[in-house]
């Protein structure tokens, strides 16, 4: 299991101050150049377009041009899934990328689907990458996993990450989530974008064999995101599934990720984020906790080397997070955060918030319900979770999660 994972997760713990509440607002999410309001045809023509474009070019690469997925296996491993809850299926796959007309494809790699069983309509699905193996996500014996293969949630020092970063990093409570009328699938993209230097590196240029210019090739951060979307071309013909709920939810690295997905693919309907962070949901100017120059530097592979160059220079960027969540408004989005977690800098999280709120009000959309960090409104389009406690998925977040999904997606179970 990745190295990077667990210093990454021990960085988050040393940051172990409270929350700035101070902050100003971030610049209004509109424009990139000029401070001109627009209409909503105008920003999906045009202003979304040149964001998308700038935030490739400043923060995570280029993405292809065109994208596609192949089956090459798929079997159901169990129709009585966590206690007859639910269907559980495992599909082999390899993903296709064009850059400028140059397709390359990945290794071969898996996704678990486990979808409700009986329902009376088609099921809202969750998608979830993770740092953790799928074989953690999906704890179930007939889920295929490599022999000697790594997991976050066996061995001695288990209990220990369990503990300190919460159960439910690696496995959510699938059975509930099931029980509430949402599908749920799993990948872990480290069968094919690995989260290592070097590895990650060689498979991001050899996905990407079109792209010539170093600096502005995709990152893994990117590539994670664009994986999301391959999830939805295997669901988007999926009669089961509910074209309308599709959400893809990440916590922390993959939060970043889960994002750049909703942004760059209109059929995903809603994003749960959790501790994005830096890259993700977290304003890059002013910023508390992780700098552009510290996650470049610990991470080289997750961002374009464009990125890396604002080091210290953070004001010059022509873009800002708050683009990125803009991007995705007025679809609903739940930002997840944690108090003492100030290496994601949930203040810069909750002032992109306020920035890209301008966006979902141009949609109609109430946007941001929230004056203060703590005024958690599962209703709202834009909601802001804030929980006392560090870096990490624990008891708490689920729920908050799932009042937010049966709010805004419909579903057989939702209360
Ligand atoms: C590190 C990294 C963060 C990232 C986190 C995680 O702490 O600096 O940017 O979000 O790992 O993925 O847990």
């Amino acid at each position: 299991l990745s190295l990077l994972a667990i210093t990454g997760c021990v960085q988050m713990t040393l940051a172990w101050t409270d929350l700035n509440p101070d902050g100003p607002v971030a610049e209004p999410p509109l424009l990139i150049a000029e401070n001109q309001p627009v209409s909503p045809d105008e920003w999906r023509a045009t202003r979304a377009q040149e964001i998308r474009e700038a935030l490739e070019a400043h923060v995570y690469g280029m993405m292809p041009d065109a994208s596609s997925v192949s089956v090459l296996e798929r079997k159901v491993i169990d129709e009585n899934a966590y206690d007859g809850l639910g269907v559980l299926e495992e599909i082999v796959v390899k993903a296709m990328a064009t850059f400028n007309g140059v397709p390359a494809e990945t290794s071969a790699f898996r996704v678990n689907i486990v979808l409700p069983k009986n329902a009376v309509r088609p099921s809202p699905v969750i998608m979830m990458a993770s740092f953790c193996p799928r074989w953690d996500t999906i704890r179930h014996p007939g889920v295929y996993r490599p022999e000697e293969a790594g997991s976050c949630v066996e061995g001695f020092a288990s209990p220990i990450f369990g503990y300190i970063f919460g159960r439910y990093n690696a496995t959510p409570p699938i059975a509930e989530i099931l029980s509430h009328g949402f599908g749920f699938a799993a990948i872990y993209p480290g069968e094919f974008i690995p989260d290592n230097r070097e590895r990650g590196l060689a498979a991001l240029r050899d996905l990407s064999k079109g792209h010539e210019d170093d600096e502005t090739r995709w990152g893994a951060i990117g590539a994670w995101g664009w994986a999301y979307s391959r999830i939805v071309d295997l669901l988007e013909t999926d009669e089961r599934v509910d074209q309308d709920g599709i959400i893809s939810y990440g916590h922390s690295r993959y939060g970043k990720s889960a994002l750049i997905a909703a942004a760059y693919d209109d059929r995903i309907d809603g994003v749960i984020a959790h501790q994005s962070g830096t890259g993700g949901a977290s304003l890059n100017r002013q910023k508390k906790g992780e700098s552009i120059k510290q996650i470049t530097g610990g991470y080289p592979h997750w961002f374009s080397q464009t990125y890396a160059a604002y080091a210290g220079r953070e004001e010059d960027m022509p873009v800002d997070q708050h683009h990125l969540l803009a991007l995705i408004a007025p679809r609903p989005v739940l930002l997840g955060n944690a108090r003492r977690d100030v290496w994601s800098d949930p203040n810069g999280a909750f002032r992109a918030a306020q920035a890209a709120d301008a966006a979902y009000e141009l949609f109609g959309s109430g946007g941001l319900e929230q004056e203060r960090l703590d005024e958690w409104r599962p209703t709202a389009d834009l909601a802001f979770w804030i929980r006392a406690g560090t870096h990490g998925t624990v008891k708490e977040d689920w729920p908050a999660f799932l009042e937010f999904l049966d709010a805004h997606f419909k579903s057989d179970g939702s209360s």
